[in-house]
């Protein structure tokens, strides 16, 4: 089947990084080659966070961070981009980790001077997890950074994913002089004072046109490199990058606009289209006629002025005009989407038409759980939306008592949202939050206040971990029994277990032999 050229071309991918790795600067710009802005620099100044493009609540600009995701469109090379922005800070929430669910691609920003970092390595688990293909692009080589083959290693033995680079750079920090291209065997001028850049064909790495411009020292430290990864190292294998097992590697400095264009080059080129994805029923492929979607985030209150809740919708298959009808397969309704959004910065657009691959927004009436299928009347559930076990956990406790319906929507909505995640302890009334960033507790007090108006105070469990435990109803009965203590159920009804030590989570794994403990749950 010949598939519509329109998804043939969508690109969706999901930034993976550290804090501070280059992620906003590098999403600049993307921005300015797609011609979304005029001048890079335009998205954020660091003085002036509240322009950051995905700061669309209120704390987000108090905290000077970004909490939720967005979605950007740009068009490059005949591509049609969609970037899912995951939000940067440590203490993000199960919001980035579902934002990977939404995507084709990822591109992995890794910082040079720093190497492979904690956040990197937790979104990376995600990745595998999916087998989503990966590029990979390398930062700041405009600073003093680690050796090249030491973070390729890195790469490799804690990301676990083979290596290509496709570019080598030659020279670092002050005298950082270009990157060479293995492929194409030209050599890519940086001149920062300058900056200017040139692309020049070479004859090969030993091209001595390559000691005139870079020196001695630089060009035979950039061959013995050069020979490791061409003659050491697998070739690039475009099945297993598509498996992602193995990356393409970058070289390039983001606020010097530098290495960025062959990186989306590269995006265009490699990255996938839309990918089938599988549900409980068949694997649905983009190309098939009938639209099919599901529910990958839910944001409640995104203009302060109107009290709505958004639901992100990633589209699988087919195309959707405004105004269809669509078929909610968990509720078994028929709903109309008058008003698909896309978006771009504050400013959301009605948009008349979408493809699989792109991703839209509707208005949710309070009928969408994150997780749900749209589909043209096939009863069907994509599958493979993960819930993470949380990290921290506190119990609500009520402030105001006289507000305790309103606790009670806000905790139930803002757990749909799927930043915070909502238990009832087996043996107790006061109801326990998970998040998997501390700072969720934060972001929940304070949406709680300002759009509920319910006061709450948290306090925390110590906790090693949070279990679900799957198996037979009598084995699980008799577990509750005896562990009722720390027993909670999920939204689902599902039941969990806070464990207070490593020590209990082992004897409980020894004694119930017939039962699962499991950390994610499908
Ligand atoms: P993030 O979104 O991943 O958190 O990172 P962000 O783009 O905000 O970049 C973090 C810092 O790294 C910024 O500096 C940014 O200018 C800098 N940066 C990004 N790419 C490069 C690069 O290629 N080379 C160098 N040397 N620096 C880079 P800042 O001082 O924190 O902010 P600002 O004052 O520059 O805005």
């Amino acid at each position: 089947m010949s598939i519509n050229p329109e998804i043939a071309k969508r690109r969706t991918f999901a930034i993976v990084s550290h804090p501070d790795a280059g992620k906003t600067t590098i999403t600049e710009k993307f921005l300015w080659y797609g011609k979304v802005i005029r001048e890079a620099g335009h998205v954020r100044a660091k003085s002036n966070r509240s322009y950051t493009v995905s700061d669309w609540m209120k704390i987000e600009q108090e905290r000077g961070i970004s909490v939720s995701s967005s979605v950007l469109n740009f068009p490059f090379e005949g591509c049609q981009f969609n970037l899912v922005d995951t939000p940067g800070h440590q203490d993000f929430c199960e919001d980035t980790y579902r934002a990977l669910t939404a995507v084709d691609a990822a591109l992995v920003l890794i910082d040079s001077v720093n190497g492979v970092e904690k956040q990197t390595i937790k979104l990376m688990e995600v990745c595998r997890m999916r087998h989503t293909p990966i590029i990979t692009f390398i930062n700041k080589m405009d600073l003093d950074g680690r050796p090249v083959l030491d973070l390729l290693d890195q790469i490799e033995e804690i990301l676990k994913i083979k290596v290509a680079p496709f570019t080598l750079p030659i020279g670092v920090g002050k005298l950082f002089k270009g990157v060479y291209s293995i492929s194409e065997n030209t050599f890519h001028t940086f001149d920062k004072e300058e900056g200017r850049q040139e692309i020049l064909k070479m004859t090969g790495p030993g091209d001595p046109r390559l000691v005139e411009m870079c020196g001695e020292n630089w060009v035979s430290q950039f061959k013995e490199e050069y020979d490791v990864v061409t003659g050491g190292m697998d070739p690039f294998d475009h099945e297993r990058f598509l498996k992602g097992e193995m990356c393409p590697v970058f070289f390039g400095s983001a606020v010097n606009n530098f290495g960025v264009r062959q990186l989306l080059n590269a995006f265009a080129s490699l990255a996938p289209a839309p990918m089938p994805r599988e549900t409980d029923k068949r694997i649905v492929s983009p190309g098939e006629t009938d639209f099919t979607g599901f529910v990958f985030k839910i944001q409640a209150n995104m203009d302060p002025k109107h009290r709505d809740r958004t639901a992100f919708i990633r589209i699988c298959s087919g195309e959707f005009e405004r105004g269809d009808k669509v078929y909610h397969c968990r509720s078994g309704r028929e709903i109309r989407l008058a008003a698909p959004t896309a978006f771009l910065a504050k400013d959301k657009e009605v948009i008349d038409r979408a493809w699989a691959g792109d991703i839209v927004g509707i208005n949710d009436p309070g009928l969408f759980h994150i997780g749900d299928t749209l589909t043209k009347g096939e009863k069907m559930n994509f599958t493979g939306i993960p819930d993470f076990a949380p990290e921290f956990f506190a119990r609500v406790t009520l402030l105001n008592p006289l507000k305790s319906k309103q606790m009670n929507k806000g905790l139930a909505e803002l757990s749909e949202e799927g930043a915070t995640q909502l238990y009832q302890p087996v043996k107790s009334a006061v109801p326990v939050i998970g998040v998997v960033g501390e700072l969720q507790f934060d972001v929940l007090q304070f949406r709680l206040k300002s759009e509920y108006g319910a006061d709450v105070s948290l306090d925390r469990i110590p906790s090693f971990g949070v279990r679900w435990i799957v198996g037979k109803q009598d084995e699980l009965e008799k577990f509750v029994s005896e562990y009722g203590m720390d027993c909670m159920q999920d939204k689902d009804e599902r039941f969990v277990c806070l464990f207070p030590n490593e020590y209990r989570l082992n004897l409980a794994v020894k004694n119930f032999p017939d039962l699962k403990f499991e950390k994610t749950s499908v």
